[in-house]
């Protein structure tokens, strides 16, 4: 199965708008002659008009946003809807981050609202995935990412999959210098193949990229990025800086 590679920059609560436009001056040259890897970059909301601007309707990198409401409009002071992200032109969202999770409390059952509201506006979800270090030490990894797939996606149909980008970070391997091995991402990641196909069918779940994130750096983007199943990266600090996030996209061509 050919999977375009997808590596996606999620920058957090990082990058003001002049450090947007810098990073982009730099980045684009860098990738210019990158051909066969889909580039996303996922800002913080207040970079996301001049981000969407600079690209112009860029088919090399496309924009992302890092979270999204469940909610069409109205009275939900601080949220941002799917309307106003399509408005800038913005192509997919980040739902359900383990730091959205864990920090802000969001549920499975939140973020499957959030996948449909998602799916009807026309973003592709990148849905994220991912055991603590206690679960993965009691041997219950499998079991939780099932869990999380099951609710983060329930009555996703098969042809909805088709837009839907999965990605499986490990929390303990985020933001830590802690990678997964490339035995250990590759394992996890067929496995959460296999529930995608019991969720859809087989030659749906064949189609999904599902993209490894934590810890992915420079060094270890090539190994990563070779597994049979490990379709992209999802990466945090190695993509503040253009240099090695272009490097990591780069491990991502194709040969
Ligand atoms: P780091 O690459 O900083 O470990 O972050 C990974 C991540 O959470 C991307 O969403």
């Amino acid at each position: 199965m050919n999977r375009k590679k997808i590596v996606a920059a999620n920058w957090k609560m990082n990058m003001t708008v002049a450090e947007t436009v810098g990073f982009l001056e730099n980045f684009r040259s860098l990738v210019d002659e990158v051909n066969g890897v889909e580039i996303v970059i996922a800002p913080p909301f207040t970079a996301i008009a001049k981000l969407s601007e600079l690209l112009g309707g860029s088919q090399k990198i496309r924009l992302g946003a890092q979270n999204m409401s469940n909610e069409k409009s109205g009275a939900f002071t601080g949220e941002i809807s799917a309307t106003m992200l399509r408005e800038l032109f913005v192509r997919y969202v980040i739902l359900g981050h383990s730091e959205r999770r864990q920090i802000f409390g969001e549920s499975d059952v939140l973020v499957n609202k959030k996948v449909h509201t998602a799916l009807a506006s026309g973003l592709k979800p990148i849905v994220c995935v991912g055991e603590t270090l206690e679960e993965r030490d009691a041997g219950r990894e499998n079991e939780v990412l099932e869990a999380q797939l099951r609710g983060s996606l329930a009555a996703v149909t098969a042809e909805q999959m088709a837009d839907v980008v999965i990605a499986y970070e490990p929390v303990w391997a985020i933001g830590t210098g802690r990678t997964a091995s490339p035995e250990q991402a590759q394992d996890a990641h067929a496995h959460v193949r296999t529930i995608l196909g019991h969720l859809t069918n087989e030659a749906t779940a064949a189609k999904v990229r599902i993209q490894y994130g934590g810890s992915v750096k420079p060094a270890n983007a090539q190994i990563l990025l070779s597994q049979p199943d490990i379709d992209g990266a999802l990466v945090g600090g190695a993509s503040l800086e253009p240099l090695p996030f272009a490097e990591i996209v780069k491990a991502g061509v194709p040969r």
